[in-house]
């Protein structure tokens, strides 16, 4: 014990550095290709349209911006995002909106409201870093769910009887999974609601990526099938962000849940933050209400099908011998595995030198396993890059072969 220091908290003591953010210095090196961040391309910003939305909500109406504003999150905000959430097929009002500060702060929100130090959260295996470093931060235990490249094996979830531990939370990431890339089916959606019933286990959905769709249709959210399954509207709630669709520097996110939750949720946000930045929330609102998220959302669509499919073809021409890999509908990673054993941590080095980095396995993994695994990012090299980034990672693979 060192007598000098304030000594932290366990829950503090316990959370995980995030190795991405670790990365993010990396891919700054000069001539590094860098396939590990999870940021947004930034030529997708629309930088002119959130300067006309500023400089509106400025002249129009500054003294809502520039108040403090209700913990839920600003009107006119609330009434954009029943838009929003209508295109996806989710049926909601204002008042059952929760705007956060990111998604991050949903996540980080429920986990308040719902655990107490000890209870079980289960998780997709891998599964979104911040995510389990917001659990932990709550005193959580993790137990990891049956999964496939389809996300939950959902006929694989036990049953629990009565007086059984089991899970309190179960979160997912149901579109084009962070890290993973997986989508879950419809018949699995179903399933995995009745379990949640069934088993007494809420459900958090968290769905940045879902609008960054380009291949397939549309899956209906979690809480839109509730409606169909008895029961189920009190067992899940929806996260989401405009982070990958507008920009994540605004923090901006939202959560709808069932009344009670969502009451809790609000007193915790009160005693966090009071609320969002009324400003930033009044300049999405502008934003949101102009037409000029549709024609973003389509260009970020069609910019990402063509870096995940270079990404792709560099896989198939270059590493179908050593890998195997998702092939995403959407979002912006891709899941690769070593058909042979490996420990993707100790070729990230190697490859380093080779100028390409990326995200190991383990990082996302709360049992620390997945460890023949990687995520590789298509959203910020283009494909020129892309394809180069999996040359290098080609040579560093058969360098590290020859070491090990
Ligand atoms: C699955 C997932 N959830 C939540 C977040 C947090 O996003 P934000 O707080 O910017 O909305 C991210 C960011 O990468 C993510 O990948």
């Amino acid at each position: 014990m060192d007598g000098d220091n304030p000594i932290c908290s366990m829950s503090a003591s316990n959370v995980r550095s995030s190795t991405i953010r670790d990365f993010l210095n990396d891919a700054n090196l000069p001539g590094m290709i860098s396939l590990a961040g999870g940021l947004p391309n930034r030529e997708l910003f629309d930088v002119s349209g959130i300067k006309t939305a500023c400089n509106t909500v400025l002249h129009r109406h500054p003294e809502a911006a520039l108040q403090y504003g209700a913990t839920e999150g600003q009107a006119s905000l609330r009434r954009e995002l029943v838009s929003l959430m209508a295109h996806r097929g989710i049926d909601t009002t204002a008042d059952t909106i929760v705007v956060t500060t990111g998604s991050q702060q949903a996540i980080d929100l429920v986990a308040r409201a719902l655990l107490n130090p000890g209870d079980i959260v289960a998780l997709e295996r891998p599964s979104y870093l911040a995510a389990i470093q917001a659990f932990t931060l709550a005193g959580a235990k993790f137990w990891t769910m049956p999964s496939d490249a389809d996300g939950v094996l959902t006929d694989r979830l036990p049953n629990f009887r009565t007086g059984d531990r089991r899970p309190k939370l179960a979160y997912l990431v149901t579109n084009f999974s962070n890290p993973s890339g997986t989508t879950l089916p419809l018949a699995r959606r179903k399933a995995l609601l009745a379990w949640a019933v069934e088993n007494k286990v809420f459900i958090l959905e968290d769905d940045p990526y879902g609008e960054l769709r380009f291949r397939g249709h549309r899956i209906p959210a979690l809480i839109t099938l509730a409606a169909e399954i008895p029961g189920a509207e009190r067992w899940c709630g929806y996260a989401s962000s405009l982070s990958k669709i507008v920009a994540p520097g605004l923090r901006v996110g939202w959560l709808v849940l069932p009344n009670k939750l969502s009451d809790t949720v609000v007193r915790v946000k009160q005693a966090l933050d009071l609320h969002t930045s009324s400003f930033v929330q009044e300049i999405a609102a502008e934003y949101l209400a102009s037409s000029a998220l549709s024609d973003r959302i389509n260009l970020a669509r069609e910019r990402y099908r063509q870096h995940s499919d270079a990404l792709v073809d560099a896989l198939d021409n270059h590493l179908h011998a050593e890998l195997t890999w998702n092939t995403p509908e959407g979002g912006m990673f891709v899941w690769a595995t070593f058909k042979h054993n490996g420990d993707t941590s100790t070729l990230l080095p190697i490859a380093r030198k080779e100028g390409v980095v990326f995200v190991p396995g383990i990082a996302f993994d709360p049992m620390t396993e997945s460890r023949n695994s990687m995520r590789l990012s298509f959203a910020t090299a283009g494909p020129a890059q892309l394809t180069e980034g999996i040359c290098r990672l080609a040579r560093a693979i058969s360098e590290w072969r020859m070491q090990t």
